[in-house]
């Protein structure tokens, strides 16, 4: 930890982007056919933002470093990010730019996504403040494949900050490109917590199964979780394997399930909660996030993914 008390908890470096979501039966008919759907709902997305809000509902101090355009998607995402304490001081204004901007099309059972990129890869190394970075705690870095523009500068960027005393945990999300390089061995070697699902992590480690992926992963990272849907998450630290369930639930939306995870275990991390209880924490967060459209909607407070986990323990007794 730095030597002076720092102010932030977590500085998140990420995308911003709107989420525009469209249902229950938005599937698009071309040929000039202008269908009429049931729900419209403008909200806050990208992985990195809805992590920060979650992290934030939890009561942790965050602060944001991303790239927004000059626009209404732009001011929208701030006054969201306001709206939950996020500290903001390290997003860019750029006028040349345009805010990302996913349109999801909901039909049932599936989704299809439109995304204009716009500002969401925008951000470079070069751009985080170093004064901001010297008073965080501890560095989040989401969607590592989406962003292009930060990869090249990052792991020094980390090293330095580590040297300082934070700590750093990333979760790269789906590399469109499927190739699960560019790069990300240097910056895995500069992670202390790794936060793919588990289809990330076979992809990552080029293995077939989750047991050999989360052990090529802790071979080298000081603790893993690896997220699994509905059926919950396991984590490795050293030779501690937890396995958690997961809360079963109706589900609304599941979108940014995983950030809402991350932003929970993360809680207990930093605060060094015993693995299985940070574990339970990021399970009941990804759990509850599901229960509104949107990523950010039914995000918990402390007190109510508590309540769930103490409620699950009530029904094991
Ligand atoms: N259908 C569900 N029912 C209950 N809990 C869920 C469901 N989906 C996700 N969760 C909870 O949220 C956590 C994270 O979700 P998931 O495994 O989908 O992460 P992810 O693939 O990284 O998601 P994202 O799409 O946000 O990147 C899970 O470990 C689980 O605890
Ligand atoms: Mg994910």
């Amino acid at each position: 930890m730095p030597a002076s008390s720092p102010l932030f908890d977590i500085l998140t470096l990420g995308e911003i982007n709107v989420d525009l979501i469209l249902g229950h039966d938005a599937r698009p008919i071309f040929g000039q056919f202008e269908k009429v759907v049931d729900d419209a709902t403008l909200t806050v997305g990208g992985s990195g933002t809805i992590f920060a809000m979650g992290a934030a509902r939890l009561g942790l101090r965050v602060a944001y470093c991303g790239v927004v355009g000059e626009d209404t998607f732009g001011r929208f995402m701030l006054d969201h990010l306001h709206q939950r304490q996020i500290d903001t001081r390290g997003v860019i204004i750029d006028p040349t730019l345009k805010t990302g901007l996913s349109v999801i099309l909901n039909v049932p059972n599936d989704r299809a996504i439109l995304t204009h990129l716009g500002a969401i890869d925008a951000l470079r190394a070069d751009q985080v403040d170093a004064k901001l970075l010297a008073q965080c705690r501890h560095i989040h870095i989401t969607s590592y494949f989406l962003q292009h523009n930060l990869r090249p500068g990052l792991a020094a960027l980390l090293a330095q900050t580590r040297a300082g005393g934070a700590t750093v945990s990333l979760d790269t999300n789906w590399d469109p490109s499927e190739r699960w390089d560019d790069g990300l061995h240097e910056v895995l070697a500069q992670t202390d917590l790794f936060l793919p699902n588990e289809q990330e992590a076979r992809a990552i480690t080029r293995t077939s199964t989750l047991d050999a992926a989360l052990s090529t992963l802790a071979s080298t990272i000081p603790t893993v979780a690896i997220k699994n849907g509905a059926a919950g998450a396991i984590c490795r630290q050293g030779n501690q394997i937890i396995l958690d369930p997961g809360f079963p639930m109706p589900v609304v939306d599941t979108t940014g399930a995983g950030d809402s995870f991350n932003g929970g275990f993360l809680y207990g991390w930093l605060h060094r909660w015993q693995l299985a209880d940070a574990l339970a924490l990021g399970c009941a967060c990804g759990a509850l996030s599901t229960q509104a459209a949107g990523g950010t909607a039914a995000q918990p407070t402390l007190a109510e993914a508590q309540a769930l986990i103490e409620q699950r323990k009530s029904q094991l007794l």
